[in-house]
């Protein structure tokens, strides 16, 4: 209907069940439409983003997991970072601030998946949603996305 002015990045979305099973999906699926994006399997791009997005889905099915909903995978490919987000329908649960990330305490009670992401995510963040929360990461595309390398 509407007159397209200009070409949307491309993008993955997709719904998965917020089970171990759905989580390990999430990683699955990112590293092919990587693939299919020119990212190779296998590359240091490619590496860095499984490992984010299994960390964010691995958090999305466990602490913000709401039995009988969902968690939503998006991915989408811009000029020099691919935006990983990861969304659940947990509201009541908030992320740690970042600082408490960078420096977590000697409780040492919970992994370090975000100090993770934290570290391979050019920028990371969280934005509300109804109901719930997305968590996103930008992962810096590099050279080797453009290298002759892959096939
Ligand atoms: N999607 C989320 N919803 C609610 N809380 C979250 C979510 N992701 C992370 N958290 C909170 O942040 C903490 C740190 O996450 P993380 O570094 O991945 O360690 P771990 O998952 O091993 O506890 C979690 O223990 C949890 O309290
Ligand atoms: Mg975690």
């Amino acid at each position: 209907m509407s007159t397209q002015i200009s070409t949307p990045d491309p993008e993955l979305v997709l719904r998965l069940s917020a089970t171990r099973c759905g989580a390990r999906l999430a990683r699955h699926h990112a590293v092919r439409q990587l693939h299919a994006w020119g990212v190779h399997h296998g590359s240091g791009v490619s590496d860095t983003a499984a490992t984010v997005v299994a960390e964010l889905a691995a958090n999305a099915v466990t602490h913000g997991r709401v039995p009988g909903r969902d968690f939503e995978l998006r991915l989408v490919l811009g000029a020099d970072v691919v935006r990983i987000e990861v969304s659940d329908t947990r509201s009541e649960r908030r992320l740690p601030a970042r600082e408490d990330v960078i420096a977590p305490g000697d409780d040492a009670e919970s992994g370090r998946g975000l100090l993770l992401v934290e570290m391979l995510a050019r920028a990371w963040g969280v934005a509300p949603r109804s109901p719930g929360k997305t968590v996103w990461a930008d992962i810096a595309l590099a050279a080797d996305t453009a290298s002759a390398e892959g096939r």
